[in-house]
């Protein structure tokens, strides 16, 4: 499809957005040569910034909608401009911390810089230059009344984004830590999309949103705080200030790439193939792509059972998980847990007569064993790839299993405000 640039529709202090023609529900997002800090107190030109921002924010996008996260990013268009769904934006600033830094150490004197938030703090701003973003409570937004489209921003609306922002915080806070940076704290802002009246994550996400150290050490840090730290601007200080957000920029493909975990489905029988093709597919929704589903009885083929177990064994195929699935008697998945260091997980295929019988053979094990037992497909894959997120690397299936979970809070949450205003309507 080509994008054509048509009419400005608005510009900011470090980009213009322009319609795209025969395209409403679009735009095109064009990075200028500009950084600011303080609200635009301190502006200075910066050759090489736009490239630099673009790519930064296309592969934070990239690997935030892989993972679930509903966004208004579409795809990278050239060096200096994104295409993007155009919306409407609330005028928000949506900010999650995990160190206390900055700003924070002002608005709340006596708290220690380097006090860890656990879980992460949220706050917001109201996008208001001339009154330096004021810091706002959800009670304050909701007096506000924003009407932003067709859409007037809840007190829940808040609530969402504001839970939104934590995963998203977390998802890209996990992704930077498998390289030993630390994410420090981050802002980002939110639309309700021109066309659907959905609101989604917006605005971009690059080397000015957040505050990244690695190694955990401060003064290490990459980010924009060193230009706003900068008593005098001089040409060497925004030449740092670039390397940093290049060399941000050029990390990231390694930060966002992530072994994708690996499970050995087991099954006795070639009966149950089907049941573990569901597995399969759960766990590739989850982002688990390297499954290996093979045939092996525990009871009638033991050697050979244990040798496709042996392949969990080998580092060099990365944290694998097993699960077992076996009816009637499951010898698989306790020979299995018995002889390898790897979780196994039985998930046997219960049947209506005999269910109650079955199960006993995957619960009551010899003493030194300590495999589990779930059942269905989607509860095996669930518990596999949450083992494996445990891993520092394997942060990508991390970030599906929060992206879902934030949509399973978002979807009862919004089924509640359905409900209400039915109910609300009806009396
Ligand atoms: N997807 C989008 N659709 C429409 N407008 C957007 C979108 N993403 C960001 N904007 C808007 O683009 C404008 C320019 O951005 P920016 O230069 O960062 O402005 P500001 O100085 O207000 O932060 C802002 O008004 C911002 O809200
Ligand atoms: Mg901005």
């Amino acid at each position: 499809m080509e994008i054509n640039k048509d009419e400005k529709l608005s510009e900011g202090k470090t980009k213009i957005i322009y319609s795209v023609k025969g395209q409403p529900g679009l735009c095109v997002m064009h990075a200028k040569e500009r950084i600011t800090a303080n609200n635009a107190a301190k502006v200075n030109e910066l050759a090489g910034k736009a490239a630099v921002s673009n790519k930064t924010t296309a592969l934070v996008f990239e690997y935030l909608k892989r993972a679930g996260i509903r966004c208004a990013f579409e795809r990278i268009l050239d060096d200096i401009c994104l295409l993007s769904r155009r919306c409407h934006m609330i005028p928000i600033e949506f900010v999650c911390r995990r160190v206390a830094t900055g700003s924070f150490l002002k608005r709340h004197p006596g708290v220690p810089e380097g006090h860890r938030f656990v879980p992460v703090k949220s706050e917001t701003f109201f996008k208001d230059d001339a009154n330096d973003d004021p810091q706002v409570s959800k009670e304050q937004i909701v007096a506000m009344g924003l009407n932003c489209g067709s859409r007037k921003i809840t007190g829940n609306d808040v609530d969402i984004l504001e839970g939104t922002t934590a995963a998203v915080f977390e998802i890209l806070e996990r992704a930077w830590h498998s390289l030993d940076c630390a994410l420090i704290d981050m802002k980002v802002e939110y639309g309700v999309d021109a066309e659907t009246g959905e609101i989604l994550l917006a605005d971009v996400i690059d080397s000015d949103s957040w505050r990244l150290w690695p190694g955990g050490d401060k003064r290490l840090m990459v980010d924009k705080q060193v230009y706003r730290d900068m008593a005098e601007v001089t040409d060497d200080g925004l030449r740092a200030v670039l390397r940093n957000f290049q060399w941000v920029a050029d990390k990231l493909p390694a930060v966002l790439s992530s072994p994708k975990g690996r499970v050995i489905i087991a099954m006795g029988s070639a009966t149950d193939a089907d049941y573990c093709k569901s597995i399969a597919a759960e766990l590739r929704k989850l982002g688990v792509e390297q499954v290996d589903i093979r045939v092996c009885s525990a009871h009638k083929a033991t050697r050979f059972a244990l040798e496709v177990g042996a392949l969990a064994s080998d580092p060099a195929r990365g944290p694998t998980a097993v699960i077992a699935v076996a009816g009637r008697s499951n010898g698989l998945g306790p020979v299995l847990s018995g002889n390898l260091c790897a979780p196994v997980i039985n998930a046997p295929p219960v049947s209506a007569d005999w269910a109650g019988w079955d199960l006993g053979s995957s619960l009551r094990m010899p003493s030194g064993l300590g495999c589990v037992t779930v059942l269905g497909a989607n509860a095996a894959a669930l518990a596999a790839a949450q083992i494996l997120a445990t891993g520092v690397t394997e942060h990508s299936v991390w970030a599906r299993l929060r992206a879902a979970q934030l949509t399973a809070w978002v979807r009862v949450l919004r089924d509640d405000e359905r409900l209400q205003e039915s109910v609300n309507k009806s009396q």
